[in-house]
């Protein structure tokens, strides 16, 4: 594996674990508050189809910061080869629980896993979900 262009930052454990804590809440908070049902909200989803036909026929998408997959499963249903990657394992249990059908596993968009770094992909789009931002991007064929 290639070394990494990006310096792993000195905080990464402190967020993995802030994120590791609150993971059982925001899958809480997403479910109770709809936020999780992208059908449910016509902004959402018009963003999210918006972005699936962008990419459309362009290659695997990755949504880098998956969470617990809302995103990725919503592009998964609307046919984008997609597949999440999270720097919180407990983010990526509750995904692999709530999406059996989908792939997710847990890196670090700063690390090289097998994945370009965020750093080096020429992402196609950026989807912005809310008060949340979500990078999606084309996953190294
Ligand atoms: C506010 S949550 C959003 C989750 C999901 N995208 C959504 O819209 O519900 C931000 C997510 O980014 C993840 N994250 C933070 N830093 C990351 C990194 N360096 N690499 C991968 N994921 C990271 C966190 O673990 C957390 O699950």
């Amino acid at each position: 594996m290639g070394s990494s262009s990006v310096r792993r930052p000195e905080d990464l454990d402190v967020v993995r674990e802030s994120y590791d804590r609150v993971a059982d809440n925001y899958v809480e908070m997403i479910a109770a508050t709809g936020l999780g049902d992208i059908r449910a909200q016509p902004w959402l989803r018009a963003a999210m189809d918006a972005f699936a036909d962008a990419v459309a026929g362009r290659g695997p998408v990755l949504d880098v910061g998956c969470g617990p997959g809302t995103v990725t499963a919503y592009l998964v249903d609307r046919g984008v080869d997609a597949s999440g990657v999270d720097l919180s394992p407990r983010m990526i249990e509750h995904a692999r629980r709530l999406y059996p059908q989908c792939r997710f596993d847990v890196a670090s968009a700063t690390e090289r896993t097998g994945l370009r770094t965020v750093a080096e992909l020429r992402l196609p789009a950026a989807a912005p979900i809310g008060p949340v931002v979500v990078l999606v991007a084309r996953r190294e064929q």
